[in-house]
């Protein structure tokens, strides 16, 4: 896998502002997101931290369509997402946007490749047969392409996941502690999967606890009660010494 970072343009592919977002089921309701504002580079790889319960969650959500803001602007790629109705969000997210969960949300039914192949299909139907043999060859995963979800180990499935995000070439990634259910060994796994994505010019939003898995990221946000309070940025190749800068930004901030 290719280490070489792409350069990282100053034009965001991801804009957002006055992000609002409450939830009338608590009572009284409280105010989750509290006027966020994001900007995420073409390019870039962007971790969002915070304590649970923060609002990191609701903050992927709502700059990547899957849940709408009460109030705020969003733009992906200069569209505005707050103007488009929910079969256009529909649209946009199968086309430019990836997404990676804690749980792979995988049809117990399918085979990994048909997993990935699915949403590929569905988006683009020429070339998604060859655009997923080739992702499952560069995950490393081609030899268990035709086994169930639950034959295979969770760093595979995760891997899998992975996949199923590209083979629709989007622009963002957007991961929501994608190693969140993983043992160390597979989180490394993991990790460097994503490393890959990035390293190859795709855009990754990801929002872990893990300041390892963080340390990954050219940039990280920290967020407390639902605002961006603080963010650092990461230089430097070697991971050790990025992890280390991390957890020391960390902890001199009582984060
Ligand atoms: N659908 C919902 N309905 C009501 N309250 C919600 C909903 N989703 C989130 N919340 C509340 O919003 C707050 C932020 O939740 P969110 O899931 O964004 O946090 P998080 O930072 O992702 O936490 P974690 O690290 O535990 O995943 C929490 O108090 C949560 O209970
Ligand atoms: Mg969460």
């Amino acid at each position: 896998m290719t280490t070489t970072m792409p350069p990282t343009t100053s034009e965001p592919v991801l804009s957002a502002h006055g992000i609002r977002k409450s939830f009338a089921t608590s009572d009284p309701p409280t105010e989750v997101l509290r006027g966020i504002d994001l900007e995420v580079a073409t390019g870039e790889f962007l971790a969002v931290m915070g304590a649970s319960g923060s609002g990191k969650s609701t903050l992927l959500y709502a700059i990547s369509g899957l849940d709408r803001p009460d109030t705020g602007e969003i733009a992906l790629e200069g569209k505005d997402l707050t103007a488009l109705t929910e079969k256009e969000m529909s649209a946009l997210r199968l086309h430019r946007m990836g997404f990676i969960f804690q749980q792979g949300y995988f049809l117990d039914n399918l085979t990994i490749r048909d997993n990935i192949l699915l949403p590929a299909l569905k988006a683009e139907p020429s070339g998604a047969d060859a655009a997923v043999d080739e992702l499952l060859e560069r995950f490393g995963i081609d030899h268990i392409a035709g086994h169930g979800v639950t034959e295979v180990s969770g760093g595979q499935l995760q891997r899998a996941s992975i996949c199923r995000a590209l083979a629709t070439d989007p622009a963002v990634l957007f991961a929501d502690e994608p190693t969140g259910a993983l043992n160390s060994a597979m989180t490394e796994e993991v990790m460097t999967a994503i490393g890959d994505v990035h390293a190859r010019g795709t855009t990754v939003v990801m929002v872990t606890h893990d300041p390892r898995v963080a340390s990954r990221a050219d940039r990280v946000v920290y967020l407390r009660d639902g605002d961006v309070v603080d963010e650092t940025r990461l230089t430097g190749a070697d991971p050790e010494q990025r992890e280390h800068d991390l957890q020391d930004w960390l902890s001199r901030n009582g984060f």
